[in-house]
């Protein structure tokens, strides 16, 4: 068994080991000692945090970290640092974390999320026309998207803005303390409270939480963590859409979301503590280490993406005209999966491009109209020109 010590590292510097680039270039940082750990032929790496901690790279690790409650716990991880967050208000290792999920669930049924869903795209602002920078935009259309589910749109707009403004800065701006201003919202959060515990006709999300013990920090700390993944993603999706507008319509947009959160993920890192000693593929993790895992590595493991061009392509390659079955996958892909285009595209007959579409289904298992099939073969073939 060889001690975590001799598990790979991005390089340090003097005196801060990886205090330094982990606040200010994270993500370099963390790329850096995935490559290191891939070829080290090692699936995690570790970083000096003041604190020992490990990374993980694939699909493994995450599953692990996220499943095996017992040895991985939230209470004590990294966002205990941030007054925003909570140490995960969604603590599953949290004493009585099931009970109490019962308890909010009635409130969260079907017909109540389409309650809100009603009332969150009625807050959704129109999309400028033209050139417009997407963030801030997202920003103002998620602020009050969160306003009219939490509260009916009640809460203070500009006391939100200024509670959530920080979280728009990078770190460690989220993590300074800020008595006052959680003083004021807290004010806030307890006025609107008392109109829904004494009156009645209010279904927004306080009105769930209103009544439950702590429900009202849960309110504040899930608008926080709310906010800026939310943002972000809109933000992120509204730029991918202008750099490929053939994915721009109703029945892709659950697809560009996914392509959206596996690129830019807005919760890069998750982390845990580890609440004993772990092998982890010959390797001891020490009781106590930092067990961190990356939607931003995960998302971006040549590994997985190995596995994914090789279900698609690897058939396609392996068949007499394989390459013409490729290149109607790339027009299907580049016309958001217009038939009429491809063809014209192509210079074939529709029947010919049917014919085609079917030995491409028949040779993968995947149905092409799928959604989530139409999804996987753009991945597949993005990843392959960047491989390539
Ligand atoms: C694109 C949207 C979102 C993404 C990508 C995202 C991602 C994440 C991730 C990765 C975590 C850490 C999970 C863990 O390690 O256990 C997290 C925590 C959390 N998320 Fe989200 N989230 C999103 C939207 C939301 C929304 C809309 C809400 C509430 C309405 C929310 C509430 C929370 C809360 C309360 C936590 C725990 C925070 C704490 O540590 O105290 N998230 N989210």
């Amino acid at each position: 068994m060889r001690d975590f010590r001799f598990l790979p590292e991005p390089p340090t510097r003097p005196g801060n080991g990886h205090l330094q680039d982990w606040a200010l270039s994270p993500l370099p940082l963390i790329g850096e000692g995935a490559a290191r750990a891939r070829s080290a032929g090692v699936d995690v790496f570790r970083l000096r945090l003041g604190l020992p901690a490990v990374v993980g790279v694939g699909a493994a690790w995450n599953r692990a970290v996220l499943t095996d409650l017992g040895t991985f716990r939230s209470a004590g991880s990294l966002s205990r640092i941030v007054p925003y967050l909570s140490g995960g208000v969604i603590l599953s290792d949290a004493p009585g974390h099931g009970g109490r999920r019962s308890l909010m669930n009635p409130g969260f049924g079907r017909a109540h999320l389409l309650a809100l869903q009603a009332r969150t795209r009625a807050a959704l602002p129109g999309v400028p026309d033209g050139e417009f920078d997407a963030l801030a935009w997202a920003d103002g259309a998620v602020l009050r998207m969160l306003n009219a589910a939490y509260f009916s749109g009640e809460f203070d707009a500009g006391l939100l803005h200024a509670f959530l403004a920080p979280l728009r800065r990078p770190f460690p701006v989220p993590a300074i303390p800020r008595p006052l201003l959680f003083a004021r919202v807290d004010a806030e959060l307890r006025r609107l409270a008392r109109v829904r515990l004494t009156g009645r006709g209010h279904d927004d999300l306080l009105a769930v939480l209103a009544p439950l013990p702590g429900g009202l920090e849960e309110a504040r700390v899930s608008l926080a963590a709310a906010h800026d993944t939310t943002t972000h993603a809109l933000a992120y999706a509204i730029w991918f859409l202008a750099q490929h507008p053939q994915w721009h319509a109703p029945e892709h947009h659950g697809a560009v979301l996914k392509e959206v959160l596996r690129l830019f993920p807005p919760g890069w890192m998750g982390s845990r503590r580890l609440s004993r000693d772990l092998d982890w593929n010959g390797v001891r993790l020490p009781r106590g280490a930092l067990a961190l895992y990356s939607p931003y590595l995960s998302g971006r493991d040549r590994a997985a993406q190995a596995d994914l061009t090789d279900q698609l392509l690897g058939p396609l390659a392996a068949v007499r005209g394989g390459e013409e079955l490729r290149r109607t996958a790339e027009a299907l892909c580049d016309t958001g999966f217009s038939q009429v285009e491809t063809a014209s595209r192509l210079g074939i007959h529709a029947n010919t491009l049917r014919y085609r579409m079917e030995r491409i289904e028949a040779l993968t298992g995947r149905s092409l109209a799928l959604p989530e099939t139409r999804s996987l073969w753009w991945l597949a073939l993005q990843l392959e020109r960047l491989q390539g």
